[in-house]
């Protein structure tokens, strides 16, 4: 494809702007609107998947990779907290070599945007090949979970969740991130139904909050100038730190990996708390540190984690929402996030981030849509 889009100047912020579409597409396809009124199944969600999928379901181990091995982790935190079903995730490329052990009645979920990552497929086969034999307690049931769902990944697995979110071509992913968490959390919502752990209060909200990110996301973008002028403030910093605690650690990691792959900038994400052991060594007067402080049941420990990052003199940018003053006066600079529950908070954290990344690698001029020696599938290990 043409890599210049005519309104747009490059894909990677024409991919950012269709995110309210992309999670109206996945809402549309996956969550019924009507259910409130009239509460005629088990579940709002309608994933497609047989009755047979949720028999006697115990545990659940993810493989992906890079950005997709982003969005398994945030969809760990749901399918524990949510649903209550113990979930591990692996990089794929680890494991082979470092296997789960093997559990009954335990779903493997292969997560990958395109379908065809090597790493990820072969993890699969792995996993399938080790399992057949096996009593049928522990045979393999594997799910595939894609943007691409006519790739080679369906081939691999008894069942496909699609996470539409149409052709991306720029090489860092976005949209395609963002679909995969809402295929998670629908996932992760039909479950919990099914195993009764959501009160009809507790789900009437965290339906009304998902129905809502669309507009979130667009008034997040909407605020854009914002993050192109801090990106030019920031275009020749050498180091990023990126912080968060619970479910936006991953966010962490995702914000890292986008400023990297995009800008070859020197960026790494940590836990918040965990930072403290150690790698805050490295803070001063060179370095920003990019937290996310969304207010829920980590927003204390996040702040006071915060005080030490500040006292090391390095600066320091929130994503966090409009905050009381003394919160305020810890960051050199905000980027406003709208009020969300805590939980799904993920999906409006990590907006921000990547328009940091684009704006970084713009402003350094840099081709931002096809970063050097990359590619948009890993097909070899
Ligand atoms: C994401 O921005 C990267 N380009 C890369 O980490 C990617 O997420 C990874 O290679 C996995 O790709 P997949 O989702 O197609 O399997």
């Amino acid at each position: 494809p043409e890599f210049r889009h005519p309104e747009f100047r490059h894909f990677m912020l024409k991919e950012i702007y269709e995110q309210p579409d992309v999670v109206r597409a996945c809402l549309e396809k996956y969550l019924n609107l009507d259910w409130t009124q009239n509460r005629t199944s088990e579940s709002p969600i309608h994933l497609g998947l047989p009755a047979s999928f949720y028999n006697g379901l115990a545990e659940i181990h993810i493989v992906a990779c890079g950005t997709s091995l982003h969005a398994s982790l945030v969809g760990q935190y749901w399918l524990e907290q949510l649903a209550g079903i113990p979930t591990r995730v692996r990089y794929a490329s680890e494991f082979p070599d470092h296997p789960f052990p093997l559990t009954p009645n335990t779903l493997t979920i292969a997560v990958t945007q395109s379908g065809e990552t090597a790493d990820t497929l072969k993890a699969l086969t792995f996993e399938q090949q080790r399992r057949s034999q096996l009593t049928p307690a522990c045979r393999p049931r594997l799910l595939g979970l894609t943007n691409q769902p006519n790739s080679t990944l369906q081939q691999r697995v008894d069942h496909i969740l699609h996470a539409p979110s149409e052709q991306e071509v720029g090489v860092a992913a976005t949209k395609s991130f963002v679909a995969q968490l809402i295929v998670f959390y629908t996932l992760a919502l039909d479950l919990a139904c099914r195993r009764q752990m959501l009160s009809s209060d507790r789900l009437d909200i965290l339906l009304r909050e998902v129905e809502r990110l669309p507009e979130k996301i667009s008034q997040i973008l909407a605020a854009t100038d914002a993050i192109a002028q801090l990106a030019k403030e920031l275009v020749d910093t050498q180091d990023f730190i990126f912080l968060a605690r619970g479910i936006n650690y991953p966010i962490a990691l995702e914000g890292a990996l986008k400023l990297k792959e995009t800008s070859y900038i020197h960026a790494e994400g940590y836990a918040a708390g965990e930072f403290l052991h150690g790698p805050i060594a490295i803070l001063d007067e060179q370095v920003t540190v990019v937290a996310i402080a969304m207010p829920g049941q980590v927003y204390d420990k996040t702040l006071a984690n915060l005080q030490k990052v500040k006292s090391r003199g390095a600066r320091l940018i929130a994503i966090t929402t409009p905050v009381n003053s003394e919160a305020a006066a810890l960051f050199d600079s905000l980027l406003p996030i709208p009020d969300v529950d805590e939980l799904l908070s993920p999906i409006l954290t990590v907006i921000p981030l990547q328009l940091l990344a684009y704006y970084i690698t713009v402003y350094r001029g840099l081709d931002v849509d096809r970063p050097r020696g990359l590619t948009k599938s890993l097909s070899a290990e």
